[in-house]
């Protein structure tokens, strides 16, 4: 592990000077976020995302050190990616992927499956893949959500990955120790996911909870950005779960 540099009187020392932050979905949203405030806390980061052509944008924004283009649920293609990884990596956060709601009577069950599977086997092929190339203290960081803990139609593939991943995490905590690895929960966030769900509905949604959430206003990326970079830095925390939805789950 880099040390920091020694901050002077006032001055605070950036949080993750020479480590590496690899952002597996880093090329929008949330990891995009990530990605650019561990730049300004003084990491180097290597972003991943499937479309080449916002992978550079986003990496030319950041000033990324590196871009991979591949489908994180690809197990291949995950594979030789951190294969090809320059040793060592300090972190890992992975933002690829996204809902999937259905009514159960309009489900298509084919996908449900493939979602189930390809959201588990990203989060353990990323945990095994990071044994011996992450280094001791450093993490993993997943993203669940709040928003999923309750009950509806529509809701029952949301709601069982929402239940499984803080079990899942807290396991390998266990397993892949001294690596920590923890999940944020966020509940709505200002993000091109969120724009693309909503479609038109997106500035109702956003007044509604400007409206209606005990912080007043809308959670966006940076929160999450800010939350995630402190689960990275904070070398006290592993296993567990944390949530940053503006209260929303308390509606
Ligand atoms: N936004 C919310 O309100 C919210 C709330 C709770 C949880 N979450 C979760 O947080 C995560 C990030 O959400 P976001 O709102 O930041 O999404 P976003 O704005 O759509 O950004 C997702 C990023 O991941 C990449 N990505 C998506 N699927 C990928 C795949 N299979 N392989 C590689 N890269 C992939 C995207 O680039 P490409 O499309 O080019 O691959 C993009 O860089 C998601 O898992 C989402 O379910 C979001």
């Amino acid at each position: 592990m880099t040390t920091a540099p020694a901050a002077g009187r006032g001055e605070r020392a950036p949080q993750l000077a020479g480590q590496t932050v690899v952002v597996i979905g880093g090329s929008a949203g949330i990891g995009l976020e990530t990605a650019r405030k561990a730049r300004a806390e003084g990491a180097d980061v290597v972003l991943t995302g499937r479309d080449p052509g916002r992978l550079q944008a986003a990496a030319q924004d950041v000033g990324a050190a590196s871009t991979a283009a591949f489908d994180a649920t690809d197990a291949d293609g995950l594979e030789r990616f951190f294969a090809a990884s320059a040793a060592p990596i300090d972190h890992v956060m992975v933002t690829a992927g996204g809902p999937y709601y259905a009514p159960l009577a309009e489900m298509d069950l084919a996908r449900a499956r493939r979602h189930v599977e390809e959201h588990v086997g990203l989060v353990l092929g990323v945990a095994r893949l990071s044994i011996g190339r992450v280094r001791a203290g450093g993490s993993l960081l997943f993203v669940g959500g709040t928003g999923g803990r309750r009950t509806g139609i529509g809701m029952s593939v949301i709601r069982t990955m929402t239940a499984a991943l803080p079990a899942l995490v807290a396991n390998l905590a266990l397993e892949v120790a001294p690596i920590r690895v923890n999940l944020v929960a966020p509940g709505f966030v200002d993000t091109p996911l969120s724009a693309t769900l909503l479609g038109d509905g997106l500035d109702e949604r956003r007044e509604q909870l400007r409206a209606t959430l005990p912080i007043g206003r809308v959670v966006g990326p940076e929160d999450v950005a800010a939350l995630a970079v402190h689960l990275m830095a904070n070398t006290a925390l592993t296993g567990a779960t944390y949530d940053v939805d503006g209260g929303q789950q308390l509606l």
